[in-house]
This record gives structure tokens, sequence and C-alpha cells, in this order.
């Protein structure tokens, strides 16, 4: 069975397919209305979520299947102590694909195990997220152009936060790629991303605790919430939380097409005046989300026919 755990178990070429039926969804919207008719996508969500749940859920129904689920762990079964594993044996006979969020990392490969129908990791703790790295591939593609030469500043919590995580395992793979790492020494990029994906394929890299010395090179800035749920105490989260608040005011030395992602929710880290500013494309972004899922559920749904 053909899950998505990881943005690594897809190739840089089934990237690119994907990309494209993204891309030709939302020309040709009506060509897929009824791709999914009669089947069912089920969301299992132990932790809140607004854009993966919903797009997930959106991209089902646009290509004409049906969805049930839940959306916190406390109104499933979970609350009575029944195991991720359970939980999806059970679930894979009242659905045809599962979207999976859960706070431990591995549970949906977990599930995975015991599942029937393809398990897709809809973000694992502060693990991976995969779907996320591939809105955000689709966004860098539809606002730069490819994916070759780019220098890319992600900013923040980059530490727990698993949409860097996948970016920068799915960014390794291009030609000329540069990163920039930028965080508070407490929040540093965790050794189980950095040697994998930086260091053992020797890609160039910076590290800086401040963002407006590295602003002027960067094609891409990923800016990033610090993870409040990660934190084991109180006092740390309030003490990093502001540590990055991207304005107008530091924008100008950005290169006049360096483009602003953000995987949202943002708390404070991106001021609202800085949404005018045509670079800032973490609107368009969340939007891209829901096409590339339309086309995920349709490659591993006509996969698991095979
Ligand atoms: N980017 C993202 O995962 O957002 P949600 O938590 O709202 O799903």
């Amino acid at each position: 069975m053909r899950n998505l755990i990881n943005i690594m178990d897809l190739s840089a070429k089934e990237i690119d397919g994907l990309i494209e039926t993204a891309c030709d969804i939302m020309k040709f919207p009506e060509k897929y209305e009824r791709a999914c008719e009669h089947k069912i996508l089920a969301t299992l969500f132990y932790e809140p979520s607004t854009r993966t749940r919903l797009s997930f859920e959106s991209a089902m129904l646009s290509l004409g299947g049906q969805v049930l689920g839940f959306s916190e762990a406390n109104s499933s079964s979970a609350a009575k102590g029944e195991s991720v594993s359970d939980t999806a044996a059970i679930v894979s006979g009242y659905c045809d694909i599962i979207a999976m969020r859960h706070p431990k990392e591995g549970a949906p490969l977990v599930a995975a195990q015991t599942a029937s129908v393809p398990i897709i990791n809809a973000g694992d703790g502060g693990h991976y997220h995969p779907t996320q790295t591939l809105t955000d591939l689709l966004t860098v593609k539809r606002e730069k152009g490819t994916f070759d030469n780019l220098t890319i500043g992600v900013c923040g919590d980059l530490k727990f936060g698993r949409t860097v995580h996948s970016l920068i395992g799915a960014m390794s793979r291009y030609e000329g790629v540069r990163f920039v790492l930028i965080s508070p020494e407490e929040l540093k990029l965790p050794r189980f991303v950095k040697q994998q994906f930086i260091k053992d394929k020797g890609i160039p890299y910076e590290q800086s605790t401040q963002l407006e010395e590295v602003m002027d090179r960067l094609d891409v800035l990923y800016m990033t919430r610090v993870q409040r749920e990660r934190f084991f105490n109180e006092e740390d989260y309030l003490r990093l939380r502001d540590s990055y608040i991207l304005t107008p005011d530091k924008l100008k030395s950005a290169k006049e097409d360096m483009i602003i992602m953000h995987p949202l929710p943002r708390v404070n880290e991106i001021s609202v005046e800085v949404d005018k500013d045509p670079r800032a494309a973490y609107f368009r972004q969340a939007h891209n989300g829901k096409y590339i899922r339309m086309a995920l559920i349709l490659k591993l749904l006509e996969e698991a026919k095979a």
C-alpha cells in the first residue's frame, strides 16, 4: 500500500507530476469533479488544524468524494484509550483513504502498519508535515518558476517546526540550492535534519540569529511560528515567541522578487502591514494547499487500485 509519511517517500519526478496535476485542476476543475465519486476520505485529527484538515476535506468534496472523521482526540475513542493502530484498522473499513494528524512523532507510520487503505501524514508532532511541503513546493514553483539555484531562508522555530524539516528535505534534492538557517540558539535545526539533508549532501548553508543580517541574499523567506504546544515550559515560550517579527521596515533590504512564505497560522511573526506587500505569498500558499492535496488523493487512490 502506498502511503505518504515522509516527503522523501515521493521522488522529485513524482512531485513534478503532482504539481502538474494540481495546476491542471486549477485550470480545468470541471474535469475532476467526479474523479472520486463513491470514494471516502477519513480525516483523523488528534491535534488542532484549520488549513490542513479543511483543505483535505474541500479537496475530496471537489473531487466528488465524501468525507468523515474527527477533529480532536477527545471526540474519538482515543479518549477511552484506543490505540492508533486499532483506530487505523477499524477506520480502514469505513473509507478509502486516511489523512492523520497526531501529536506523537511516528503515529501515522504506526497507523500504516494496520491500515488497509493509504495513510497520509498530515503532521506528526515536531517531526514532518509532507503535505504542507507539497503545498510549499507548488507555491515556490508558481511564484519563482523553478526550484534550482534558490537561496532559502528558514526563520523562527527550526527545532519544533515540522514544516521546515520536510521542506529542507524536499529542497535538498534540487540543483544549486543554499539554505540560511535563522533561529535563536535554543530553536536551532535538529541534527536529524541538518546532517541528513544538508551536511551529508554537501549543500552550502549558513546560520544566523539575525534576520536583518541575511535578508538581502534570500530568494525565499520562510517564516515560522514558535510552536508553543511543543514547549515543556511556558516561560521559555514567552521568552522566545517574539524572536522575529517581520515588518515592512525589515524588508527594505530584501530582493524585489523575494517571496515571503509561512505555513500559517501566524501569531506575531509577520506584521499585518506586510500582507499588502506583493512579495507576501502566504495566503496564496494556503490556497494552493487544496489543489496539491487533490492531486495527492488522486495519485494514492489510483495506486491503491493497481
Ligand atoms: N499549516 C498548517 O498545518 O496549518 P493548520 O495547523 O491550520 O492545519
